[in-house]
């Protein structure tokens, strides 16, 4: 058993599917959607709002127990100033339009990433969400926005290091799971489903520390054509997955 990986995975009581409990997903794709309808970039990112909640709704019904989406990566700030800009709004209407019924769906909201690069009122909306749905139980949705891979290893590492200095930390204390409870998706369940949309097979510097063992899901679909079936295909695909964890497919069999 490695980090109790083996208990991180629900049968849905509609089926004998295997449900990962933690689904990760890089939308991409939206840019490429709106050109090829001869439309402008921002058209996609509006777009891909109707993928967010089409998803968002399906993890919580089948039994997802954490979902965690990329929204805006550390690197995107290199975009042009325009798109950046709509993004920003982009986010900050959905979360005004959308918190409610997250919270009436008893599901918890979380933005994960460096959020002080944001706009003072953006981080209020961000607090005040989060605040709000707090004690929510049924799903945690946590949105990375200005985050990377790399950012959340090195704050862990400096926070370690601060409690070291303190002297609330023994070196000989940093465990891998002392570690992952400084990363910023602490106390969710592995991760263990991947997925990225928009036909590109890297990881983009989105959850480098968390994708030890995740499956990878990838498909050229595009972000605002994934919905509802899509996302249902690609948990399917998971729940037929052999995963040994270092072990032989024979080992597996037996502990079966
Ligand atoms: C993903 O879609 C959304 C963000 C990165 C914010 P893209 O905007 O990257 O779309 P493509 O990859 O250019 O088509
Ligand atoms: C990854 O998509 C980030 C998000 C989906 C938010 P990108 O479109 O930024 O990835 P790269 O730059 O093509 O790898
Ligand atoms: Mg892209």
């Amino acid at each position: 058993m490695v980090n109790g990986v083996f208990v991180s995975q629900s049968v849905n009581a509609d089926s004998s599917k295997l449900v990962p409990q933690h689904v990760a997903i890089i939308m991409d794709g939206n840019g490429r959607w709106a050109q090829q309808r001869g439309k402008t970039r921002v058209v996609g990112h509006k777009n891909g709002v109707e993928s967010v909640r089409a998803v968002v709704s399906t993890a919580r019904k089948q039994g997802v127990k954490a979902l965690t989406l990329f929204a805006f990566s550390s690197e995107n700030w290199r975009r042009p100033e325009q798109e950046v800009g709509v993004l920003m709004d982009l986010f900050m209407l959905v979360l005004t339009r959308e918190v409610k019924k997250l919270h009436k769906n008893n599901i918890r909201f979380q933005v994960i990433g460096d959020t002080s690069k944001f706009s003072a009122s953006l981080q209020d909306k961000i607090s005040a969400a989060e605040t709000l749905t707090q004690s929510n139980d049924a799903m945690v949705l946590s949105v990375a926005a200005n985050y990377g891979g790399r950012w959340d290893i090195t704050n862990a590492a400096q926070n370690i290091a601060r409690e070291v200095q303190e002297g609330t930390l023994a070196i000989d204390d940093i465990t891998e799971s002392c570690f992952d409870e400084h990363t910023s998706l602490v106390g969710l369940p592995e991760l263990d489903l991947l997925i990225r949309t928009g036909g590109d097979f890297r990881i983009s510097n989105f959850l480098l520390w968390q994708a030890a063992y995740a499956e990878f899901y990838f498909t050229d679909t595009l972000w605002p054509d994934f919905q509802e079936q899509a996302f249902i295909e690609a948990l399917a695909t998971f729940s037929d997955r052999e995963r040994r964890f270092g072990q032989t497919g024979d080992q597996v069999k037996e502990n079966r």
